[in-house]
């Protein structure tokens, strides 16, 4: 960062009488941070001078002369030659006049028909829209691991939970399915988020238009945008698009947190039912034994960067009068480091899941233990003819018995079963079994290893 005295080189000099304080200078700007989106800010002065010359407010020459001037600099950014000044103070300011310290008079033009205010809210629209399909891509990344790893373990046996107790026995395979389906909301929310935000707020200027005959059309063609915004002062000021991804973002992070959670408990001794590859975990100092959970329990600590960056820009927007304020510099920051956390999150999660390796005896023992079939036994008892609300109280009363005891079910003696209700059969072992219960769910969205593989077919036709 340079330092050039203040104001040297503010471009909106001429109604001041004294410089801005120097301190002031360095506060009030955000290069430091909004030159991320050079890029964006470039594309969008191109065809804003395209525009322009295709209006004949500049001439032909004039565009061209611009247009070369901005390639010029956009290579000088990409070669990190760039001098970024603080008295210039944002990256729009940086660029236009480099411009016309390359080539002239000529680059003071451009900015005709327009304000800081539409370019910086184009430039951001522009630079979310990108690094949206960049998440896209990774959730799909991670979605595909998830689907591998479900397809592979489609009849692998795990204790299903609620409460955290043991409640059915449920196939890995369908567990992990659940988290895939999460994520094909979070990959509709992002998908929406942008199809929403897809709007070119260019040529609402400053907040009330221009007295430029522009073709508003024209640019948002040129952008890649579905259409002009239809409001100038809506234009400027919106930010519930950063709002809406900050949202989808935070239900992401969330999401991850649930399955980071998983990976953690599974991971522990006391669960054993996983095994996280060495190089997705570290050691301690200390304690030679360990091996901890660091992606996971990372991954669920940055949840809250992303959260609060949420709430950041929900109370940035508060009560802010239209059109544009200046309080809106502060959106950048919390959406560019939401990006980077959740890329980081999606990545490593991506690479990790499809290296997980699941130890089925320690989840078959689990699952064995906490009377798992006790549900099974119920239906059973109510295809026998009992209603179901009597079923469940002789099967609780037979669990009762088992805990007793410290037997499962289906180490019971028929005739010890029977004592509980004479209805019940030698056929009872067949639903009493871990097998036979996940079998038996075997309808859509159900357990049963059928309906796993088939749903695993179905979700990869659809990721494509
Ligand atoms: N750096 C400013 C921002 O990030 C650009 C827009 C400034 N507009 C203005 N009228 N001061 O919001």
């Amino acid at each position: 960062m340079s330092t050039q005295k203040p104001n040297n080189d503010a471009l909106w000099g001429g109604r001041f009488s004294e410089a801005t304080d120097a301190f002031v200078q360095e506060f009030t700007a955000s290069v430091q941070f909004d030159q991320r989106m050079a890029g964006e800010d470039i594309r969008g002065s191109r065809a804003h001078a395209r525009m322009l010359g295709v209006q004949g407010v500049l001439t032909a020459d004039e565009v061209n002369q611009i247009d070369e001037g901005l390639k010029q600099i956009e290579a000088e950014i990409q070669a990190g030659e760039f001098e970024w000044s603080i008295a210039r103070e944002d990256v729009h300011m940086n660029i236009e006049a480099r411009l016309t310290d390359l080539i002239g008079d000529v680059g003071k033009k451009l900015h005709t028909g327009r304000s800081r205010n539409d370019q910086v809210a184009t430039d951001i629209r522009l630079w979310l829209r990108s690094q949206i399909d960049a998440i896209k891509g990774q959730i799909q990344r991670l979605q595909s691991g998830i689907l591998t790893l479900a397809d592979e373990h489609a009849d692998l046996i795990m204790p299903g939970f609620t409460h955290l107790q043991t409640a059915q026995p449920v196939t890995f395979g369908h567990h992990l399915l659940a988290w895939y389906e999460m994520l094909d909301r979070d990959y509709q929310r992002f998908d929406d988020a942008q199809s929403r935000m897809n709007r070119c707020p260019l040529g609402a200027a400053a907040l009330a238009g221009t007295t430029f005959p522009i073709d508003r059309h024209f640019t948002a063609r040129e952008l890649g945008f579905d259409a002009p915004t239809r409001n100038s002062l809506d234009s400027v000021s919106d930010r519930d698009f950063a709002m809406e991804f900050l949202s989808a973002a935070s239900i992401t992070s969330i999401h991850l947190t649930r399955m980071s959670e998983e990976l953690i408990i599974w991971a522990s001794a006391q669960f054993n039912f996983i095994d996280l590859p060495d190089r997705f975990c570290t050691g301690s100092s200390i304690m030679p034994q360990k091996k901890n959970p660091d992606v996971p329990e990372l991954v669920r600590g940055k949840s809250g960067r992303v959260v609060g960056h949420l709430m950041s820009l929900l109370m940035l927007m508060k009560s802010q009068p239209l059109a544009y304020n200046k309080d809106n510099q502060e959106d950048k920051e919390p959406l560019f480091d939401t990006v980077d956390t959740l890329m980081g999150c999606l990545m490593s999660f991506a690479d990790m899941v499809p290296a997980i390796v699941p130890n089925a005896d320690a989840m078959r023992e689990a699952t064995l233990k906490g009377f798992a079939t006790a549900t099974d036994l119920a239906d059973y008892l109510v295809r026998k003819g009992l209603p179901f609300r009597d079923a469940h109280d002789v099967v609780g009363a037979a669990v009762g018995a088992g805990v007793a005891n410290g037997r499962d079910l289906a180490e019971f003696s028929l005739a010890e079963l029977q004592a509980f209700d004479a209805r019940i059969e030698a056929d009872v072992f067949d639903v009493l079994t871990l097998e036979g219960s996940v079998n038996a769910r075997d309808h859509f969205g159900g357990t049963a290893p059928n309906q796993v593989r088939r749903q695993v077919a179905e979700a990869r036709a659809r990721l494509g």
